[in-house]
């Protein structure tokens, strides 16, 4: 794969579900090597732009390419971790099992492992520094040392996007920090992509390169300084919005009230019931060769519209 090609280039694309335009002829492009906070109101539409990437919701208008292919379902080169991952603090399944089943795409029953598959799932593990954890139930451990486990799977194949869809949810403060980092120190190892949601940025701060910020149907990428902005918050809001900075801490207010705690307040804490399909196996397909070689010559218009 050339080093220099964007790791995902969207090109005008409009979206839109259920005949309401979630994205809304926005255009930007994120570097290969990148960590992307994406962020945006509850609804604003970053579970959607993630299943656009994966050909699971279909782009009204304009292209999408994903490490210089056009989309497609299945793609190996990305992995995904959806927003919804409900039951597993009460599955008895061991650590090492339940990535395992992520590699031959079985939920549920005894994977059939052949030897590469076993090596992938060591692999990753150790990526993840899991290997304490491979040996014991998913019942027994703390939602941080699931996260870390969901991780693995989503490296399985070697994947050069990640998809993380809002992996912080549920987590307190301590984990959440955690798996940031954890996320950060991977993605440097491997020099991979991710798209990273989250409902609050203060956890990202430190690790991230970029952010993309979705709101009233457009998107923002850009430095924290470019985006986290009075004019382009507000523009993306579609109401006036201040950022406060606090000891390296940032908050995003609407009149007297932190815009993130406002809108996700009956989240936290919560396991919610997944209310899409599950698409484990993206990226998880083993044997498959990577990086077919187009050479498109096209590079990716910087609309970041900031
Ligand atoms: N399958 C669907 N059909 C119609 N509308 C949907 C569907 N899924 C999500 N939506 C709507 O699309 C918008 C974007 O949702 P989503 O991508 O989940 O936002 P976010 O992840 O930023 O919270 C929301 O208004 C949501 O209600
Ligand atoms: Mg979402």
């Amino acid at each position: 794969m050339n080093a220099a090609q964007a790791a995902l280039e969207v090109d005008r694309v409009t979206l839109a579900l259920g005949g309401r335009e979630i994205l809304n002829d926005t255009s930007f492009t994120v570097h290969n090597g990148e960590f992307i906070g994406v962020l945006g109101p509850n609804g604003a539409g970053k579970t959607t732009l993630m299943r656009s990437l994966l050909g699971l919701v279909p782009v009204k208008s304009g292209t999408i390419r994903v490490n210089g292919e056009a989309v497609v379902r299945g793609n190996p080169s990305i992995g995904y971790m959806p927003q919804i991952r409900t039951g597993l603090a009460n599955r008895r399944v061991l650590g090492r099992d339940f990535v395992a089943m992520a590699a031959d795409g079985h939920h549920w029953g005894l994977p059939h492992r052949n030897a590469r598959i076993r090596a992938d799932v060591e692999r990753v593990l150790e990526l993840v520094g899991a290997h304490q954890l491979a040996s014991r139930p998913l019942s027994e451990l703390s939602g941080g040392e699931r996260q870390r486990l969901l991780l693995a799977q989503c490296l399985l194949g070697n994947p050069r996007l990640l998809l993380l869809d809002e992996p912080l949810i549920s987590l307190d403060p301590r984990h959440q920090t955690g798996v940031v980092e954890l996320v950060r120190r991977v993605q440097r190892e491997l020099n991979i992509t991710v798209l990273f949601s989250a409902h609050e940025l203060n956890p990202l701060l430190n690790s991230l390169d970029r952010v993309l910020y979705l709101g009233s149907g457009r998107a923002a990428l850009g430095t924290v300084d470019e985006v986290i902005s009075k004019p382009v918050l507000s523009r993306l809001y579609g109401s006036p919005i201040d950022v406060m900075r606090v000891n390296g801490r940032i908050f995003v207010m609407s009149g007297d009230v932190e815009i993130d705690k406002l809108d996700h307040a009956h989240e936290e804490g919560e396991e919610h019931e997944h209310e899409h399909e599950h698409d484990h196996g993206h990226g998880h397909e083993h044997g498959h060769e990577h990086g077919h070689e187009h050479g498109h010559g096209k590079k990716g218009k910087h609309t970041h519209n900031v």
